[in-house]
């Protein structure tokens, strides 16, 4: 009897996906697994109803905590971005892969199937994971050349409900760290979004009176939160709320996917904008000179492996490595302020700061200002020999 496992969403594409297998693959079973990286309670309750009527088994596996302890922290530590968008989708996606992986291995099933589309980064992501695997890897939307157009019509035609229509055709995909909307209007870069693309953020013209947070940091994680410790999951799910009632966090952007497309893109990542900012400035005040010039060119090549997914590939690995080496150091407390869209940070301190208060004071008479003269007569000496016309 062949079976195949799909790594199921909820959405519109992997909901099709289901009766495609069995009327256009000929495929007996499909399973499905749904996993849970943090995208809203009742999203993943309607993924779960709808599985239940599609699908022949379904599996729901909750990897929040996985997701942010080892993937969301450590591209906290990477200051994971990609051309200044906060890096979201990418970093879910071989989480999730790997655990569709499991159970298909778990149950002997040969057959793994992914929803994405021929034109995106998720199928690369996917497949990253899925072909190092002994599976058969099938992907229908791209196979099949569909149309978001055909598949809520065919949606429609096999009574799967989905949250989409023709006039908001949005494409949408969530995890506890961001969300992205994609598709529709928005594919024209000159179309302003609509406030309606947006849930986790008030528009920031509302302008709440600013408010401060304070994050503590341990080793580059943030543990604490106005002074209260708690583990990731929380934390992030709170400082969204907080920080996203301020508007911060709204990303639209073009963007460049692997494969050479250019690609409108909207995201908001309240909780991401406001943590990425507090590690990034904590670090200014414990990394020395070298090492913050240094790391810069390490996340960026942190940030594109995870941007396209290649997790596995052993570059990650060593890159990993020489991150969290550095964030021995990355312990203090930052304190943000929030306000009308922005996240600033208006206070820092670290028991390993590599700052002297004492010696940079223009009040200070602990260094004399005097030695410095010496320094000053070599610095930029060989410009001085040039022969100007
Ligand atoms: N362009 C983004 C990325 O590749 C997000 C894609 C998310 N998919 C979606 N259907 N909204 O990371």
């Amino acid at each position: 009897m062949p079976e195949v496992v799909l790594a199921y969403s909820g959405g519109l594409d992997t909901s099709v996906c289901i009766p495609l297998l069995r009327e256009r693959y000929g495929f007996d079973k499909v399973i499905t697994v749904l996993t849970d990286v943090g995208q809203p309670a009742e999203d993943i309750d309607k993924g779960n109803k709808r599985a239940e009527k599609l699908s022949d088994e379904h599996y729901v596996i909750d990897a929040r905590e996985e997701f942010v302890e080892d993937y969301i922290f450590p591209s906290i530590k990477a200051n994971g971005s990609y051309e200044g968008y906060i890096l979201g989708t990418a970093l879910a996606r071989p989480l999730i892969a790997r655990k569709t992986v499991e159970v298909a291995r778990k149950l002997g099933v040969r057959v793994l199937v992914h929803g994405c589309t021929g034109r995106g980064n998720d199928q690369l992501r996917f497949e990253a994971i899925f072909r190092t695997s002994e599976f058969e890897v099938i992907a229908p939307m791209r196979d099949l050349d569909l149309s978001r157009e055909w598949e809520i019509d065919y949606a429609r035609e096999h009574g799967i409900d989905v949250p989409v229509t023709k006039e908001k055709p949005w494409s949408i995909d969530e995890n506890i760290w961001s969300r992205s909307i994609e598709g529709g209007l928005l594919e024209d870069p000159f179309y302003e979004p609509p406030e309606e693309i947006y849930s986790w953020t008030e528009s920031p013209k509302k302008g709440l009176p600013p408010q401060i947070v304070v994050i503590v940091f341990d080793q580059g994680v943030p543990v604490s939160l106005d002074n209260e410790d708690m583990g990731g999951v929380e934390l992030i799910e709170k400082l969204n709320r907080i920080a996203g009632r301020h508007g911060v966090g709204r990303t639209d952007m073009v963007e460049d996917r692997v494969l050479g497309l250019k690609a409108r893109e909207n995201y908001e990542h309240p909780a991401a904008t406001v943590l990425l900012a507090a590690h990034h400035d904590l670090e200014r005040l414990v990394l020395s000179r070298a090492e913050l010039r240094f790391k810069v060119a390490v996340d960026e090549a942190w940030s594109e492996l995870a941007y396209m997914g290649l997790v596995n590939d052993p570059l990650y690995a060593d890159l990993c490595a020489f991150v969290d080496q550095s964030q021995k150091r990355v312990n203090g407390m930052v304190r943000m302020k929030l306000y009308c869209g922005n996240a600033a940070s208006v206070g820092r301190r670290s028991p390993d700061a590599l700052y002297s208060q004492d010696m940079v004071s223009f009040d200070s008479k602990t260094l004399s200002q005097k030695d410095a003269e010496g320094f000053a007569k070599y610095h930029g000496f060989q410009a001085r020999l040039l022969k100007r016309a």
